[in-house]
């Protein structure tokens, strides 16, 4: 009989609870604001670079062209990417860039001039 009483209670004051409580008017705000979950995790898009084999056009004479592919080769003191394709060969770099058969010291650091050329970059 107790525990009858005491269940019957418990009932009550969950009911009670449930309508007595004013429901809350709206929910939290949400620290992306209004922005829905599947727009915040989209990836940015990966940079697109000019088709293989193509060089974008030059806008002035003197300019150094962009490169047209990804840049990110490291240029250090042991080793530098950019000067083993472009040491010879089809895309060979100007006359300008050697001391000889060297690379002159002031065009070593190639992306000081030459900068990537992509969509999304
Ligand atoms: C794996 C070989 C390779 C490496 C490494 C490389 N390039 Fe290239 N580069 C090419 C090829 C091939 C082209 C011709 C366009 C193409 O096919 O993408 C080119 C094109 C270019 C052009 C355009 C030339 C023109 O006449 O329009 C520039 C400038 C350039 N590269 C600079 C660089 C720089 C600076 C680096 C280092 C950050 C570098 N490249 C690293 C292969 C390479
Ligand atoms: C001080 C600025 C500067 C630096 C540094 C530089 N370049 Fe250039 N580069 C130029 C300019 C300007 C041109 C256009 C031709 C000219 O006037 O020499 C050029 C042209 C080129 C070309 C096209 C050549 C042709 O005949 O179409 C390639 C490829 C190139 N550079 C690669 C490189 C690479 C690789 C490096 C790094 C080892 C480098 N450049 C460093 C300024 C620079």
């Amino acid at each position: 009989m107790k525990k009858t009483l005491s269940l019957i209670t418990l009932v009550l004051a969950l009911a009670g609870c449930q309508s007595g409580g004013e429901p809350s008017q709206s929910a939290p705000e949400s620290m992306r604001g209004a922005v829905p979950v599947a727009e915040m995790s989209r990836v940015a898009p990966l940079p697109q670079y000019p088709a293989k084999g193509t060089s974008v056009e030059r806008s002035v004479i003197a300019q150094p062209p962009v490169i047209p592919h990804k840049a990110d080769y490291p240029i250090n003191l042991d080793k530098n990417s950019c000067i083993n394709c472009h040491r010879g060969g089809k895309h060979k770099m100007a006359a300008t860039h050697f001391e000889g058969r060297k690379v002159a010291g002031q065009y070593y650091q190639c992306r000081a001039c030459h900068v990537p050329q992509a969509v999304n970059f």
